[in-house]
C-alpha cells in the first residue's frame, strides 16, 4: 500500500504515542497526528479522524494503553469503548486489552500490537478469498470506505479489489460518495487511485441508473456490526444499495472480519445505531445547506437484512447465511 499506516503505535508503553492519519483533512492534505492522552484519542474517534470498524478496534487497543498508563482505570476504558456505539470492534478491542493487561500498560501494549497484527493478516485473508469474485472487465460498486483507511491492513471491502489488482485483473470501481461525510469520495477514491485502481466517484443517487445501464456486476461493502443471523449494519445508504442490487439481480457481498460479528445479537434490529449531530447535514464544509429550524435525522448507519446479502467475505472464506452461527461457535 502506498500510504502511511492508518493507525500505528510508536515507542514503548510508558511514553509512546498513537499515530493516526487525520482523515478529516483527506484528500486535500495527508497529515499524521500524534496522540498521547485519552481525551484527544476519544475526540479523534468521535470526529472521525480515525474511523472504520477494524481501525477503531486497533485505535481502541492502543487507546487502552494510554488509558491504563494514565491511571484512568475502568472508567477511562469505558469512556473509550463508548466513543462510538455501532462498530463492535472498538469495545471488543478495549475489553480484550483490559482482560489480558490486568492493569499493566506493557502487557496492554503487547495485546494491542497483537490486535493490530491480526488485523493486517485478516484483511489479507479477506482479500484473498474475495478476489475470486472479481473477474476481468467487471464494474464493482462500493459504499463508504472499507479500505486501508478503515483498518490496520489493506481493508475489508477493498481488500478483494487490491488482491485482484495484484493478480493482474482489470476492473472498474464505482465509489458512492457517501453522504453526509463523504467517506466514499474523500477516502475510497483517494486510496484506490493512490494504489493504481481505476475508480469513478458517483453521488449516492446515481447508483440506480448505473445498475440500470448494466455497469455494475458486483457490490462489496464493509460492515460495522453483524448479528448472528447475518443482518449487517454499515454506513447509512448501504441498505438502499442492497435493495437496488436485488432489484437488478446483482450480487451484494459484505466483507468483514470475525471481530465485526456480534454473536450476542440474534438480529439486526438489536444493533445500536449511532445518531450524529445535525450540523453534518445542515452544512457542507462552511456552507449552510439547511436552516437551524429544520429538524435533521442523521443516523450514521443502517442495517441490511441478511436476505439481501449474497455472502459474507471473511478471513475464513465466503460464508452463506446458514453457515454463520456455526462459524461463530
Ligand atoms: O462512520 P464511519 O466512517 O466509521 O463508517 C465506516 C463504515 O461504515 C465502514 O464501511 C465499516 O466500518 C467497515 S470498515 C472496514
Amino acid at each position: 500500500m502506498s500510504l502511511p499506516r492508518t493507525v500505528d503505535w510508536q515507542g514503548d508503553a510508558a511514553s509512546g504515542r498513537l499515530v493516526i492519519i487525520e482523515q478529516t483533512l483527506l484528500p486535500a492534505e495527508l497529515k499524521l497526528i500524534e496522540l498521547t492522552e485519552l481525551d484527544p484519542v476519544i475526540d479523534a474517534i468521535s470526529r472521525l479522524a480515525v474511523r472504520g470498524a477494524p481501525a477503531l478496534g486497533v485505535a481502541g487497543g492502543y487507546g487502552a494503553v494510554i488509558a491504563l498508563r494514565s491511571g484512568l482505570g475502568d472508567a477511562g476504558l469505558e469512556r473509550l469503548a463508548d466513543a462510538r456505539p455501532t462498530a463492535v470492534n472498538l469495545r471488543w478491542a478495549v475489553e480484550r486489552v483490559k482482560r489480558v493487561a490486568e492493569g499493566d500498560p506493557e502487557r496492554a501494549l503487547a495485546e494491542a500490537r497483537a490486535i493490530d497484527a491480526e488485523d493486517v493478516r485478516t484483511c489479507r485473508a479477506i482479500g484473498e478469498h474475495g478476489a475470486a469474485l472479481i473477474e476481468n472487465n467487471m464494474g464493482v460498486l462500493t459504499h463508504c470506505n472499507a479500505g486501508a483507511l478503515a483498518t490496520g491492513g489493506m481493508g475489508t471491502a477493498l481488500a478483494p479489489m487490491y488482491v485482484a489488482h495484484e493478480q493482474g485483473r482489470a476492473f472498474h470501481v464505482y465509489s458512492d460518495e457517501t453522504r453526509p461525510l463523504l467517506q466514499g469520495s474523500r477516502l475510497t477514491s483517494f486510496e484506490l487511485a493512490e494504489n493504481g485502481i481505476d475508480v469513478t466517484v458517483i453521488a449516492d443517487s446515481m447508483a440506480a441508473v448505473l445498475m440500470q445501464k448494466g455497469k455494475v456486476d458486483l457490490v462489496i461493502t464493509g460492515a460495522d456490526r453483524i448479528a448472528s443471523n447475518g443482518d449487517a449494519a454499515n454506513k447509512i445508504g448501504t441498505y438502499g444499495v442492497a435493495v437496488l442490487a436485488k432489484a437488478h439481480d446483482i450480487p451484494f457481498y459484505i466483507a468483514a472480519p470475525k471481530s465485526t460479528f456480534d454473536a450476542s445479537l440474534e438480529a439486526g434490529h438489536m444493533i445500536p445505531i449511532e445518531e450524529r449531530n445535525g450540523h453534518e447535514l445542515r452544512f457542507v464544509g462552511e456552507t449552510r445547506t439547511a436552516p437551524d429550524r429544520a429538524r435533521v435525522f442523521n443516523p450514521a448507519f443502517d442495517v441490511t437484512p441478511a436476505g439481501l446479502i449474497s455472502g459474507w467475505i471473511t478471513e475464513d472464506g465466503i460464508l452463506k447465511a446458514e453457515e454463520i452461527a456455526a462459524w461463530l461457535g
